[in-house]
């Protein structure tokens, strides 16, 4: 890569790659999770992985560039995890508690992704497509935010007895 507009439409393909994945996984973490307000809030940022997809198409295309043909292996390891731990024999609220852990590895990664992109497209002058990305930021951020709420308030404490 000769410099940052070429890193930055990597990371935009890599991000593409992570949300398809994600497009295809979320459906069945919603049916492996138990409790209800776990299935509402992935349930909701599955309309919005769709969103992220179609924003990362429109401002690949603004660029110019084909956002497929990249394969991001994080994202597959971080979703063949999440598979695996939901294949194991869990009680309940364990499987719940643990999917949140499991999910938000998922957005931190992303979080980490878009921070990053958002950040080399403002640098480069690119400010619209800095403002798309740092609303996918944002929405990232608030599934954690959701998800942590659930943890913390009711699902760590059931999953102890
Ligand atoms: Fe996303
Ligand atoms: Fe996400």
């Amino acid at each position: 890569m000769k410099n940052l507009k070429e890193l930055l439409e990597h990371q935009l393909k890599d991000l593409y790659s992570a949300e398809l994945q994600l497009v295809t996984a979320l459906p069945e973490f919603i049916t492996a999770a138990n409790d209800s307000e776990i299935k509402i809030v992935l349930t909701n940022h599955f309309r919005e992985t769709k969103i992220h997809k179609e924003r990362l198409e429109n401002i690949c295309s603004e660029l110019n560039i084909d956002p497929t043909g990249k394969i991001c292996k994080a994202m597959d390891g971080l979703i063949r995890e999440t598979y695996s731990f939901i294949a194991e024999e869990s009680e309940e609220e364990v499987l719940d508690a643990g999917l949140i852990g499991e999910v938000q590895r998922i957005e931190h990664y992303e979080i980490a992704g878009y921070g990053t992109a958002a950040r080399y497209a403002r640098e480069l002058g690119l400010s619209n497509i800095a403002r798309e990305l740092y609303k996918t930021f944002s929405e990232e951020e608030n599934v954690d935010h959701l998800l942590n709420g659930i943890a913390e308030s009711r699902i760590n404490q059931a999953a102890i007895a």
